[in-house]
């Protein structure tokens, strides 16, 4: 009698007398849960064993096993060549199989198939790992004028450059989401897809909180990438270039001109003195210096 034999009839023998112990709640989890192209990803195996001895654990894509730990063997884990799977032997071990270089074709369903020693009672636990290719540049928000007058058509534009999967667009006025915009979606010749809403918002005067008006796109991935643009539109009221002049205001102006000479007498009055230290041999040389600086210093603080 083989020991596979062996095994079957005696847990045919615990399975009448009501002995069987059986491994239950086989779950797969995957870190991180979304992979970025090139990136690694572990998928952790997880098993409650009730102290059934453990026969094997198998890591599959889809229906093709790529990964094998069986304890009772030598080796103990073995690798099945699969087209796009390389596996970190360093880190792979009997409760998980660290994968590097990851693609974004081998995106699929991943399992992991726990075996009980004596019972030979299996489970399977499956999950879809998804593999992302990021957009190169982030969103590019366009209208078709500089300024609008209350009653017309705001058309704007905001496309996200190629990624896998396509980057979700939205659309937000003055901060809140605009859920009538229509996303369509355009494939790319590197096998990617690219992504393009459009928006049509009707300009009312409230839509000018505090005399400006902002449109701001924002490009999603997952939770893993999110960037936007944003365009500011104001009222011919409120222009916002006087703003930026008054900042730098003829008050503004003579402080920073004050400033200036000082600091001209802070750095340039030092060097005046080192360059005659070089005549007479220096004693003096750091007092003078000194003295120099804090003269200078304390015309900063007048
Ligand atoms: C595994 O570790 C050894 C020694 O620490 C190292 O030389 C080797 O490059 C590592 N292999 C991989 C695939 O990381
Ligand atoms: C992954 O598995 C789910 C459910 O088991 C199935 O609906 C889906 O089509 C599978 N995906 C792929 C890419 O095979
Ligand atoms: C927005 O996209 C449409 C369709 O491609 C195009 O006709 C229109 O000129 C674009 N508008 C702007 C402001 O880019
Ligand atoms: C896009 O948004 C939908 C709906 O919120 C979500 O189910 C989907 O996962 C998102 N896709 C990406 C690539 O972020």
């Amino acid at each position: 009698m083989s020991r596979r034999e062996f095994i079957a009839l005696s847990s045919l023998f615990l399975l009448f007398f009501g002995g069987v112990t059986s491994l239950r709640d086989v779950k797969l989890l995957v870190k991180p849960p979304v992979v970025i192209r090139n990136g690694t990803a572990a998928l952790i195996c997880s098993r409650d064993m009730q102290d059934a001895p453990l026969y094997s654990v198998k890591w599959y894509r889809g229906n093709h096993e790529f990964y094998r730990y069986t304890p009772l063997e030598t080796p103990q884990t073995r690798v099945f060549g699969l087209p796009g799977i390389f596996v970190d032997m360093n880190n792979s071990t009997g409760s998980q199989v660290v994968l590097k270089h990851m693609d974004i074709s081998l995106a699929g369903n991943f399992s992991c198939e726990v075996t009980a020693d004596t019972s030979f009672a299996t489970q399977i636990a499956t999950k879809f790992v998804d593999v992302v290719c990021l957009p190169d540049f982030g969103p590019v928000l366009k209208a078709d004028k500089d300024r609008y007058q209350p009653g017309e058509i705001l058309r704007a534009n905001c496309s996200s450059s190629p990624a896998k999967p396509a980057a979700n667009l939205t659309i937000y006025v003055n901060g809140e989401p605009l859920y009538s915009s229509e996303t369509s979606l355009h494939p790319s010749e590197s096998g990617l897809l690219w992504s393009r809403v459009h928006a049509d918002i009707k300009v009312v005067p409230d839509l000018f909180i505090s005399g400006r008006l902002r449109v701001e796109c924002v490009a999603t991935v997952y939770d893993v990438y999110k960037k936007s643009a944003k365009l500011d539109f104001f009222t011919p009221e409120a222009d916002p270039r006087p703003e930026r002049i008054t900042l730098n205001g003829s008050a503004a102006r003579r402080g920073s001109f004050n400033q200036w000479i000082l600091l001209f007498l802070v750095f340039f009055l030092p060097m005046l003195v080192s360059a005659e230290d070089y005549l007479d041999d220096g004693a003096d040389y750091y007092d003078d210096k000194a003295e120099i600086r804090r003269a200078a210093l304390t015309l900063i603080h007048l």
